[in-house]
């Protein structure tokens, strides 16, 4: 044996070994285990230490019984340790262990009666290697009915629906707290009612100062008619709002201040006054904005408001 597994062989191979059980037992997603928790690489070099010093060890004690034996024991030891693999005692035994079988010279007493034409059969045992995988096949058979059959564990399948469950509800979570990806190329008018009211909220927080509750405009422009300075479509308004208006005029830039998906809603927000005629307004600024998607005959009324409007400002 110790002709195929000198150290330098036994010691690495053991290594890998241990590696590869580790490295299945522990969870660590994609990554080596060793590399998520760095103290695995400790078990690593403990086991690596352990395996040389019993190689030492072993070695030690080795060449100490090998003193305290006669020349003759010696000679006959090294005979043994020469000796090719056939006629290696331990492996005699270790096969004679696995199969069982009698030797040429005890055949005689297992040899069945008939003879069929002068060939005869011989009674040996099962070897008992192929006896114990027979039981062991039987367990595992009874385990497997009773674990899936009986007591209703999940089979791969359910396992699969349930795993792909579990993974949609960490996007989800993880969805909520991502950075956010509202953009101007992606923003969307919103309509959803809680929507609209989280943008009624943001804008009666930071707004209002300035384009009244109402939206009706005192320091910024009136943000109920359909005249924009900046551009009325939603990506124009979201961007405004992101990036803010013309230097030096008083709206500032509420992306550090707001998130883009809030930014999103009180867009819609916002773009949902218009048309809502608050009373005592400030005049249109900027131009009138046409939808590409609106009928002109609703353009065609918020002029007309529109004018109406301005003749009560200016009296
Ligand atoms: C300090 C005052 C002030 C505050 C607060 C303020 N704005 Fe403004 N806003 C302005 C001014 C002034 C303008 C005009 C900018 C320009 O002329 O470039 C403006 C322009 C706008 C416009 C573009 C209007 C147009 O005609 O194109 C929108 C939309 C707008 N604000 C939305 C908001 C929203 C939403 C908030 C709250 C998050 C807000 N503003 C907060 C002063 C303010």
């Amino acid at each position: 044996m110790k002709k195929f597994f000198p150290p330098y062989v036994r010691v690495p191979l053991l290594f890998v070994l241990f590696y590869f059980a580790v490295e299945y037992t522990i969870d660590s997603g994609n990554q080596p285990a060793f590399v998520k928790y760095p103290i695995v690489l400790l078990l690593y070099g403990f086991f690596f230490l352990t395996l040389i010093a019993v190689e030492a060890l072993v070695s030690a004690t080795n060449k100490l019984l090998n003193r305290l034996l006669t020349p003759e024991q010696r000679a006959a030891q090294e005979l043994e340790d020469n000796k090719p693999l056939s006629e290696a005692q331990w492996y005699k035994k270790l096969m004679a262990r696995l199969t069982r079988s009698k030797s040429i010279e005890e055949e005689g007493t297992i040899v069945l009666d008939h003879d069929y034409d002068g060939i005869k059969e011989l009674d040996n045992d099962l070897p008992p290697w192929w006896t114990a995988l027979f039981y062991l096949t039987a367990i595992f058979g009874v385990v497997y009915l009773v674990k899936y059959e009986v007591l209703g564990y999940d089979n791969q399948d359910q396992e699969y629906v349930k795993e792909v469950a579990k993974a949609e509800e960490q996007i989800a979570i993880y969805n909520l707290t991502a950075p956010d990806k509202t953009s101007v190329d992606n923003v969307k008018l919103l309509t959803d009612p809680s929507d609209l009211a989280k943008g009624k909220a943001i804008y009666e927080t930071n707004c209002i100062a300035c384009h009244r509750p109402d939206g009706g405009g005192s320091i910024g422009p009136n943000l109920t008619d359909n005249y924009w300075i900046l551009g009325g479509s939603v990506q124009d308004v979201f961007h405004t709002i992101m990036e803010g208006g013309r230097a030096g005029k008083g709206m500032i830039p509420w992306k550090d201040q707001i998130k883009p998906a809030d930014i999103e809603k009180v867009t819609s927000y916002v773009l949902s006054l218009v048309g809502t005629n608050p009373a005592d307004p400030k005049a249109p600024e900027g131009d009138l904005y046409v939808s590409e998607t609106t009928a002109t005959t609703s353009n065609e009324t918020e002029v007309t408001e529109t004018v109406v409007e301005e003749e009560g400002v200016t009296p």
